[in-house]
């Protein structure tokens, strides 16, 4: 049997115990190290499990997949995805790559920033689509993503912006030379995301994202404990501006707040507040919650 198994959003404790069974029986544990991170290292992973994890990197999942699928259709391989399983692309590669390979799969699914994020207080059925921010170059600054929030936006929806990760990057130099010497791992700060966002704004111009009047939430480390889980509340002005501390360490998420927000979601997320009168003030001038 393939495993697909879902670690959660924190440390080691937030596997399942149907998740920890597959692991204990498993005779290799990948643990795929590219779409998120796990707040705990490698070493109190493979202690708590009592056995060894190979970690997967993207070339390893997407490229070599027969290797971790070797002899799984005769024993118990299991591959850990940080979050839950389909909270990333690439595991839905992996499970088809199997099926095709006639290996008997199973998913055991966990907490994913996709449902955690609604710890800011905005309700998730009020979500639309879900966006990438990638880090933007001198050269290459993507911004496909704008159009999918426009569409959010319209609808008057919530947009989850998931940000960067850089792990296991090669320069450019490195690169044209073949040498597999990789850069310290980056990833994406919330001032960064924001600036990005205003840069796409001011060349599509088209009164999407505004400094002043566009509110939006920033989530880090989301199922830490209380000193590592962080929210901040703000105009996309008053977050670019905050010191990259108050945001504290990486992984770090963004939602834009759709127009057709409740009242009550805006009293809920006015805690996190950088300065609660002006949240207050555009949530009523600009976003209508006549109610507050
Ligand atoms: C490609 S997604 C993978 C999601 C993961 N499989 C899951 O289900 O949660 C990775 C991105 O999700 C966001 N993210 C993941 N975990 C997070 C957390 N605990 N707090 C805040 N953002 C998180 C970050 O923006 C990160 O770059």
């Amino acid at each position: 049997m393939f495993y697909v198994i879902g670690l959660g959003l924190c440390d080691e404790k937030d596997i399942s115990i149907r998740g920890l069974e597959a692991v204990k029986g498993a005779s290799r544990v990948y643990l795929e190290a590219y779409t998120s991170i796990l707040m705990i290292s490698q070493e109190r992973l493979e202690a708590f499990y009592e056995k060894p994890i190979i970690v997967a990197d993207r070339d390893m999942v997407e490229t070599q997949s027969d290797e971790i699928l070797k002899d799984a259709d005769k024993e118990d391989v299991a591959l850990l995805v940080v979050g839950d399983p389909f909270g990333a692309t690439t595991h839905t590669d992996i499970v088809l790559r199997a099926r095709a390979l006639g290996i008997p799969t199973r998913v055991i699914h966990n907490a994913s920033i996709m449902n955690a994020v609604g710890a800011c207080g905005l309700q998730l059925y009020n979500f639309g689509q879900t966006v990438s921010l990638v880090f933007f170059t001198e050269t290459w600054k993507p911004d496909s993503y704008y159009d999918r929030v426009k569409e959010n936006v319209k609808l008057g929806m919530h947009t989850l912006v998931l940000l960067d990760i850089k792990v296991k990057e090669q320069s450019e130099e490195n690169l044209a030379r073949g040498r597999k010497i990789y850069e310290p791992p980056r990833y994406m700060s919330i001032p960064t995301a924001v600036s990005q966002l205003l840069e796409t704004e001011a060349s599509r111009q088209e009164g999407i994202l505004e400094p002043e009047t566009t509110l939006a939430i920033a989530l880090s480390r989301v199922g830490g404990d209380s000193s590592q889980q962080k929210i901040v509340a703000g105009t996309l002005k008053e977050l670019l501006n905050q010191p990259v501390e108050v945001y504290g360490e990486p992984l770090h998420s963004l939602v834009i707040v759709g127009k057709r927000v409740h009242h009550l979601e805006i009293e809920y997320a006015e805690d996190y507040a950088v300065d609660k009168a002006s949240w207050r003030r555009v949530a009523k001038d600009m976003y209508k919650c006549t109610e507050l």
